[in-house]
């Protein structure tokens, strides 16, 4: 095995020439998306789970003070989707950061993110399929009286841990009334497996009837969010608001997974490169724009929520029927379920939709089996891999639970993000003629800021003033107990790499805005639990499994290059 092999990458050139502007490179895909509808795609993908499930521990865990994190996790994803926006400015091809990688880090490295990405995209379909499983169930009771037993519509897991515990009434009715099969209790989510099945039909036949359901979606997602902000507020009281942090900022950034995920998806806009009327335009322009007004939303959502009731009793799995329940707007209960539902069947299409074409992308560099990458005659998608990302959505959903993949989901994702920021610092500056050309045809290109004085300033300032305001901060970093041994390490990895990428920054003038990014992402990472990085850690391990016995001998690129 030669070691240059594994960081082989492929040139911009290359990549084009596959899969680039040209309708007759499109790769069969139709080209039909235009920027108002990749806006909308990125929208449709943002706002789901994260908002109407997971925002509730979140709240409960950071009180009030969660607002905090959701403007942290925004500007995170603010620098990165500028990466993005930079390489898919460059790169227009399907792919998303997989691609980018392969272009700046090379082929070991966007195996890794290719292989990251699965938990973005199907992982996370998964906790979206539950969460939109229980507003659905809250749909079918309250408003068509309609009541499905309950080992039909909890997961087998959920329902096994609250026998155990011996709380959670939903779990312990489905565990005691569950049918039998030879040994075996029947306990699974059936309008989750139902939703991933009808998702994973529209996604095979066609992007065109997938778009047209997205947008109309979106505007009635839309719509439904303003009104529950409209008449939430009304019932705001500030009192709600203090204490603001009451677990302390610890407690703020235990909402990280679930703050993160909100806000996954706009980077899925990425991956319908091939199928935009004007990818280098429009693709960066649709990512900002979703990105913008759903950060506008949650804030002000956040504001609201925990405005109207305590913290305290937010820590359920449908908080914002939760919250009018409690105020007894009965009227709401059931427009907010109806959003829920909407909300979440498009953000599993978006994300079902981007899968597939990831593994198209991979599939045509010789890293996944040819058949990837097949593209249905008649509907023009990649079929098979359309059917596996339904498989790999839906069996899991028989034996998993809700906190596993959310937590798996967001990590998965903000390493993908720290490598495509990551990505764009290393990637090679391009020719004063390229940027004019860029600048003339009006594509993305990121502002470059010399970061050489003023991010080693800002690690400065900062630790300064975490100095100020928590004294104690950097003793405790290094008080190892049984419990912090991982949280603390991965804080000490992160104060060292801010001191490296300053050094960095200083001596070759690197760009701001990637690297800030970068540092925000990295940040997100200290807040995961231990847990989350040994799951991880067993998938990357996997993953490289599979590179070495399948990608690295297929590779495309064994055939270009010596
Ligand atoms: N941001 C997406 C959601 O909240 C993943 O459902």
């Amino acid at each position: 095995m030669s070691l240059s092999k594994l960081f082989r990458r492929k040139s911009t050139t290359t990549i084009l020439q596959q899969g680039g502007d040209a309708e007759e490179h499109s790769g069969g895909l139709h080209r039909v998306l235009t920027v108002r509808d990749l806006t909308f795609f990125g929208i449709a993908a943002i706002i789901g789970g994260g908002t109407f499930s997971a925002i509730g521990n979140a709240c409960f865990s950071g009180g009030p003070g969660v607002v905090i994190l959701y403007v942290i996790c925004a500007i995170a994803c603010g620098f990165t989707a500028m990466c993005y926006a930079e390489f898919a400015s460059r790169v227009p091809v399907s792919g998303s950061a997989y691609t980018y990688a392969y272009v700046s880090f090379g082929e070991l490295f966007a195996w890794i993110i290719g292989w990251a990405l699965i938990m973005e995209y199907s992982i996370g379909n998964i906790y979206i399929a539950f969460s939109w499983s229980g507003y659905f169930t809250n749909l079918l009771e309250e408003g068509f009286h309609i009541h499905l037993p309950a080992w039909l519509t909890i997961n087998y897991q959920s329902a096994r841990d609250a026998i155990e515990a011996g709380k959670g009434a939903e779990g312990i009715a489905a565990w005691n009334n569950a049918p039998m099969w030879g040994g075996l209790r029947i306990i699974f989510d059936l309008p989750a497996v139902a939703i991933n099945v009808l998702i994973t039909y529209l996604v095979y036949r066609g992007t065109k009837e997938s778009k047209n359901f997205s947008n109309i979606m979106v505007v009635v997602k839309l719509v439904i969010i303003a009104l529950v902000i409209v008449v939430g507020a009304l019932y705001v009281d500030i009192d709600n608001w203090t204490p603001f942090m009451p677990n302390g900022f610890g407690g703020v950034m235990g909402g990280v997974s679930a703050v993160f995920f909100a806000y996954i998806g706009f980077d899925a806009v990425s991956t319908l490169a091939e199928e935009s009327k004007n990818p280098q335009r429009d693709l960066p322009r649709g990512m900002i724009w979703s990105l913008v007004i759903c950060t506008v939303l949650y804030i002000i959502l956040a504001l609201v929520l925990t405005g109207m009731v305590s913290y305290t009793l937010l820590g359920v799995s449908d908080p914002l029927a939760e919250i009018f329940a409690l105020k007894g707007v009965k009227w709401m209960l059931f427009i907010v379920s109806i959003a829920a539902v909407v909300a979440m069947t498009s953000v599993m299409l978006v994300f079902q939709l981007g899968q597939p074409r990831i593994w198209m992308t991979m599939s045509r560099d010789g890293l996944m089996p040819k058949k990837f990458s097949s593209i249905h005659p008649k509907f023009k998608t990649p079929g098979f891999a359309t059917i596996v990302t339904g498989l790999v959505v839906g069996v899991p959903i028989f034996f998993t639970d809700e906190n596993f993949v959310l937590d798996f989901t967001s990590i998965g994702t903000l390493f993908a993000f720290v490598l495509v920021c990551g990505g764009v610092l290393v990637l090679s500056p391009q020719s004063e003629a390229e940027m004019a050309e860029r600048k003339a045809s009006g594509k993305f290109r990121i502002p470059y800021i010399n970061s050489k004085f003023i991010y080693p300033a800002i690690v400065v300032v900062s630790a300064a003033l975490i100095q100020y305001l928590f004294p104690t901060f950097f003793k405790d970093v290094f008080r190892f107990t049984e419990d912090n041994v991982i949280t603390n390490c991965s804080m000490i990895v992160f104060l060292i790499l801010c001191i490296v990428m300053a050094v960095l920054a200083f001596l070759k003038n690197l760009s701001l805005i990637p690297l800030l990014g970068l540092i925000s992402c990295c940040y997100l990472l200290t807040g995961m639990a231990p847990s989350n990085w040994k799951w991880f850690g067993v998938w990357l391990v996997i993953g490289l499994v599979f590179y070495f016995c399948y990608g690295y001998r297929k590779s495309k690129l064994n055939s270009t290059q010596p």
